[in-house]
This record gives C-alpha cells, sequence and structure tokens, in this order.
C-alpha cells in the first residue's frame, strides 16, 4: 500500500512538472524561486540590505543558493516539490527605525501550495496593494501577520476572501473600529484565531459568526465592550478575554457549556460577585485565571476541588473572603502554580490539613495578604517537600520563625523569594552558592537581626533586587561593597 502511494506521488511529480513546464531547477520551481525575489524586491530595504534574507540569490548555477527549497523561511513538500510554508518573521533584528513598504500580496500568488505564510515581527508600516489578489491563495491554510501596521481595516475582506484557512493570526496590527461580522461568517474553518492588541470595539455575538471549529480564541487587550452567545463556540479549547473591561455575567454563564476548555484567562475585567458554581463543570481545564477581577463572596474551594487537571490556578487581586483550606487541593497533582490573595481581613488560608506529602511539585506560589495558617503563624509544611519553585511570595503573612533559608537549599531553581511583611526573627544566614538563580529577594519589614551576611554576594552572583530594610540588623557597615558589586553582573 505504502508503495503504491510512493509511486502515485512520484508520478504525480513527474506529471505536474510537465505541465509546469518543467521548470524545476536545481530542485525548486524557477516561478516560484522568481515570485519570492518579486517579494524580497518589494521590501523597501535602504540600510543593511544585506542582513535580510541573505540567502535568497538570484544568482543561478552558483550551487549552494540556487534551490529555493534551502532558502532561509522556505520549506518545499518533498512530494510536489513546491513550497509549501514561508515563515518571513522578524526579517530585521534591528527594529529600532519604522520601515515603510508595500506589501505585494500578488507576489505569493505563483507559490500554488503554499500552506503557511508568516509575515509577523516586522513593524512594517504598510499598504496592501493586490489585496484582491489574497483570494487567489486558495491552499493557504495558515496566516500569520501579528506585529505589523496595517491600520486600515481594508485588508480584512481580502483576508476573508482565503475561506480555507484554519489558523488566522491578527495580533497587534493597529486594526480599528467594530468587528467585520460579515467577513469573517466566510471562515468556518477557522480552528485558531487570535485578534488580541487591536482597538476592535463594539459588540460581538458568536452566533452569528459560525465557528463551530474554532478551537483557540484571543481577544485580549481588545475593546469590545459586549460579547455574547459564548456557548455557541462549542469546539474552544482556549479562550482568552484577558483585559477587555468586560463585566457581563451572562459570559460567564455561557463559559460553563465549553465542556471542551483547556485554558481559560478572564484576568483583568470587571466581573463581580460570586463565581458561578456551573464553573465546577469545566473539568478540563488546566489554566484557569480569574485574577484582577471584582469578583467577591467566598473563596470558590468546592469549584476548585473538582476541577483537578488545573496546572496553572490564579485568584487573586479580587474581593474573596472566608477561609480556604489546602486540602481542597489534596488531588490537584498537576498544579504548577497557585495564586491567591490579598483577602479581606477577616478570612485566613490554612495550608496544614493537607495531607503530606503533597500531590503536588509547585514552581510558583503567591499567597501574599492571605492571613496564613493565622493559628500557628507557621510556614506552610507542605514546604518542606517541594524542590521545584522558582517563585515564591508569602508576604504580608504575621508569620513567625527564623527566615527559612532552607528553601533556597531545596529548590535550587528559586529565582524571586519574597517574605516581606512578616514577623520572622533571629539572624539571616546563608550559605556560598545557595542561590545560584535567585534574583529578588525582599525579607524588609520582619524582625530579623544579627549581621547581614557578609558572603551575600557570592551566595546570590545574580541578585538584582535586594531588600532588607526594617529590620533589626546590626553593623551595616560589614556589608562588603564589593559583595554588592559582584551582585550587579
Ligand atoms: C519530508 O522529508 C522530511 C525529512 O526527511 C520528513 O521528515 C518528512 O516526513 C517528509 N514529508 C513527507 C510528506 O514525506
Ligand atoms: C521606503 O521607505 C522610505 C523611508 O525609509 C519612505 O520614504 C518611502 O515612502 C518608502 N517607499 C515605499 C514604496 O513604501
Ligand atoms: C505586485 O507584484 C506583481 C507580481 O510580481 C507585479 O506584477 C505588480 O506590478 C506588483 N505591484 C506593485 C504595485 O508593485
Ligand atoms: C496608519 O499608519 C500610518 C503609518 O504608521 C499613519 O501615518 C496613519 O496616520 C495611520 N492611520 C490611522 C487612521 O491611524
Ligand atoms: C484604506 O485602503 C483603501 C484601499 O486601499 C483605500 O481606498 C482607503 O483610502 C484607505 N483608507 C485610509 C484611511 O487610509
Ligand atoms: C458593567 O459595565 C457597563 C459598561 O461598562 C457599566 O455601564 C455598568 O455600570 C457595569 N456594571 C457593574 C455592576 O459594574
Ligand atoms: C453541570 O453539567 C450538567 C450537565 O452536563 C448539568 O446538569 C449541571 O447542572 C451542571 N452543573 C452546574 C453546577 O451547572
Ligand atoms: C480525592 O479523590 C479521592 C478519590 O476520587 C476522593 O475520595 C477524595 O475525596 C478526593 N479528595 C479531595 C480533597 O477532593
Ligand atoms: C479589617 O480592616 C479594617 C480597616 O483596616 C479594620 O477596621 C478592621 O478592624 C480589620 N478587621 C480585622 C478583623 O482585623
Ligand atoms: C483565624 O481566623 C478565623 C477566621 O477569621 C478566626 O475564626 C479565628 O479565630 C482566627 N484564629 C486566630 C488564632 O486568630
Ligand atoms: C527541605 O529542607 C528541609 C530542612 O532542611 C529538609 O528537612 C527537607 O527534607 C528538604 N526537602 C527537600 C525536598 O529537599
Ligand atoms: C524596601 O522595603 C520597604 C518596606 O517593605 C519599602 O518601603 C521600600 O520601598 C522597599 N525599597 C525598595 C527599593 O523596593
Amino acid at each position: 500500500m505504502r508503495g503504491h502511494s510512493i509511486l502515485i506521488a512520484s508520478w504525480a511529480l513527474v506529471v505536474s512538472i510537465i505541465l509546469n513546464g518543467g521548470l524545476l531547477c536545481s530542485g525548486c520551481f524557477l516561478e516560484e524561486k522568481h515570485a519570492l525575489l518579486d517579494f524580497k524586491a518589494s521590501l523597501n530595504v535602504t540600510t543593511n540590505a544585506h542582513l535580510i534574507l541573505s540567502s535568497w540569490t538570484g544568482k543561478e548555477g552558483d550551487g549552494a543558493n540556487a534551490d529555493c527549497c534551502t532558502w532561509e523561511g522556505v520549506k518545499c513538500s518533498n512530494i510536489t516539490g513546491r513550497i509549501v510554508e514561508a515563515d518571513l518573521s522578524f526579517l530585521r533584528e534591528n527594529m529600532d527605525e519604522d520601515w515603510y513598504v508595500n506589501i505585494n500580496i500578488s507576489t505569493f500568488i505563483p507559490l500554488k501550495d503554499l500552506r503557511t505564510l508568516d509575515l509577523s515581527n516586522n513593524y512594517f508600516n504598510s499598504e496592501v496593494t493586490g489585496c484582491r489578489n489574497w483570494a487567489k491563495l486558495q491552499n493557504l491554510k495558515s496566516l500569520y501577520l501579528d506585529w505589523n501596521n496595517f491600520n486600515n481595516s481594508s485588508i480584512i475582506p481580502c483576508i476573508t476572501a482565503i475561506t480555507e484557512l484554519k489558523r488566522l493570526s491578527l495580533r497587534d496590527l493597529d486594526l480599528k473600529g467594530s468587528f467585520p461580522i460579515e467577513e469573517f461568517k466566510r471562515l468556518e474553518k477557522l480552528e485558531f484565531l487570535d485578534l488580541s492588541g487591536n482597538q476592535l470595539s463594539g459588540s460581538l455575538s458568536f452566533k452569528e459568526l459560525k465557528l463551530e471549529s474554532l478551537k483557540v480564541l484571543n481577544l485580549e487587550y481588545t475593546n469590545f465592550n459586549k460579547l455574547s452567545d459564548v456557548e455557541a463556540l462549542t469546539s474552544l479549547k482556549a479562550l482568552s478575554l484577558n483585559d477587555i473591561g468586560i463585566n457581563d455575567s451572562s459570559v460567564l454563564q455561557g463559559i460553563c457549556s465549553l465542556k471542551n476548555l483547556h485554558e481559560l484567562d478572564l484576568s483583568r475585567n470587571n466581573f463581580y460577585g460570586p463565581v458561578p458554581m456551573c464553573f465546577r463543570n469545566l473539568t478540563s481545564l488546566r489554566l484557569l485565571d480569574l485574577s484582577n477581577n471584582i469578583l467577591s463572596g467566598n473563596i470558590p474551594a468546592a469549584l476548585i476541588t473538582p476541577l483537578v487537571h488545573l496546572e496553572y490556578l490564579s485568584l487573586s487581586g479580587n474581593l474573596f473572603g472566608g477561609s480556604f483550606s489546602f486540602s481542597s487541593l489534596g488531588n490537584h497533582s498537576k498544579l504548577q502554580g497557585f495564586k491567591l490573595g490579598p483577602l479581606n481581613n477577616d478570612s485566613h488560608v490554612d495550608t496544614e490539613d493537607l495531607a503530606l506529602p503533597p500531590p503536588f511539585q509547585l514552581k510558583a506560589l503567591y499567597l501574599s495578604g492571605c492571613n496564613l495558617n493565622n493559628q500557628t503563624r507557621k510556614i506552610p509544611s507542605f514546604l518542606l517537600y517541594q524542590k521545584e519553585m522558582q517563585n515564591l511570595d508569602l508576604s504580608s503573612n504575621k508569620l513567625v520563625g527564623q527566615i527559612p533559608t532552607w528553601l533556597l537549599q531545596n529548590n535550587t531553581n528559586l529565582e524571586v523569594l519574597v517574605l516581606k511583611d512578616n514577623s520572622f526573627t533571629g539572624p539571616f544566614l546563608v550559605d556560598d552558592s545557595l542561590g545560584k538563580y535567585l534574583s529578588q529577594l525582599d525579607i524588609s519589614n520582619n524582625d530579623v537581626s544579627g549581621k547581614v551576611p557578609q558572603n551575600i554576594g557570592l551566595s546570590f552572583p545574580f541578585l538584582q533586587r535586594l531588600n532588607l530594610s526594617g529590620n533589626s540588623f546590626l553593623q551595616w557597615g560589614t556589608l562588603p561593597l564589593t559583595s554588592l558589586f559582584e551582585m550587579s553582573n
């Protein structure tokens, strides 16, 4: 069967070469090569031209660069020999000057098998000529135009004429105005859509769009003031509505019926009131970010408990109150990041009910202002079992005991340790090469005494921010300046 299909494939290759005039020159079709050279010529490069697409050369018969399938950013099909992918992103390393360019889409028309075109991250300030010709790129499945300045939204109808598109990324294109619903109705096959960072506004109804195959939708940093019928996006796996400023609780209700969701980012909006209990049903969630809203009520332990696939959960920056026990996380074996707090001052968080050893190895934990273990004011015992921590913030909790330097011993990758505004006492002792990756250490506003460790620069060679203020350290004068200079690398 396999031999048979290879036979058919090579026959198809021969036929296509004949039909195309037999111009398979050194492994690459001549008309495709000329198309790429036309595109290169259309880039309005005045300075350092030799640094851009330097492997794309016009000379023939000079061996190495004649085969355009070997050019940077170009991929050909090993069956048809035609170009299937053109990655023309990040063309210029040095983006300090504006780049005025006429993107001439017509230059890509000869690339008949082009599936993927990536023009992202070029900061083109551009007119787009040959706009109507986008429709001729009918094999194109993936188009990435992020981080350019095509602020004239008239580009949209040209793009949506490519009705076979599955992946479309238009992040930070400086698009303005209301969302062109009628145009997007044509893209029924879309699986991935990124419109983030554009100033698109007005209301957007997902019932009107036919996006039943859509798996990933990113609308963060847009200006929509109403989103409706989210439940129509039945295939959705990842949704980001970060920082849109919406507060409509019907969006939350709609999200509840998206049972396949793996990632949900609702941070930096104005959602208020309790988190709807129907979130319990989103049992596939791996990432849930509800931070920085105006959500209130008790910390929603009852809906966290069943979401055992969570890898990252953030509830911080809301108005939650009540009590929370880490035993609610007793089955969260995949958890890597957890953020909660600050909480109302009549709330508290208990970590000691969690059975040890805990099921998870955390990389990031943020429990600032959580009135942690208010009975004992002890640092959470489960931390004794963590060894992959990179980022830890236990500030503003009235914790007592010695500065837990064992955290640095156990977690050799620790980068940020914030223990400020607690009641830690005793001396602060560090070993040499204790925190080789530590960049931020804040133990300000505690009752730490004794000497400032002389070897601090040796222990933390990459330290960038150190705050020891508001303690009872003796002999500041002994902190060797050389030690600090060593830290500033
Ligand atoms: C093309 O060749 C590459 C590298 O040899 C291989 O990984 C890939 O599977 C091939 N693709 C097809 C469609 O045969
Ligand atoms: C080429 O860039 C220069 C500035 O670098 C600009 O003045 C000119 O209009 C550009 N030409 C085109 C065709 O965009
Ligand atoms: C765009 O490219 C096509 C094909 O290379 C060419 O025929 C046409 O003149 C170009 N248009 C502009 C405005 O440069
Ligand atoms: C679009 O971008 C161009 C180039 O940056 C700029 O000159 C023009 O003012 C912008 N137009 C709008 C409507 O923002
Ligand atoms: C946007 O592009 C269209 C088509 O190229 C042109 O007719 C229109 O004048 C442009 N609008 C602005 C504001 O530049
Ligand atoms: C929700 O947002 C709308 C539009 O911004 C605003 O008018 C309304 O007051 C907000 N409602 C609440 C309860 O914050
Ligand atoms: C969860 O989904 C089921 C149906 O799948 C539904 O009957 C139930 O009401 C939902 N639970 C909540 C809390 O919405
Ligand atoms: C963890 O799962 C087990 C088995 O499903 C269950 O008996 C137990 O109650 C769960 N623990 C928590 C804290 O939900
Ligand atoms: C909570 O904070 C308010 C305002 O700072 C204060 O008046 C109140 O006494 C505090 N309550 C508790 C239980 O600490
Ligand atoms: C801990 O906080 C809870 C809830 O605010 C309170 O009932 C309890 O008395 C507090 N315990 C101590 C020792 O402060
Ligand atoms: C962490 O440090 C403590 C105190 O030195 C020690 O008892 C514990 O076994 C260490 N844990 C790990 C995982 O290394
Ligand atoms: C150091 O900590 C104190 C107390 O927390 C704070 O007021 C101060 O701004 C901090 N200094 C720096 C440079 O962050």
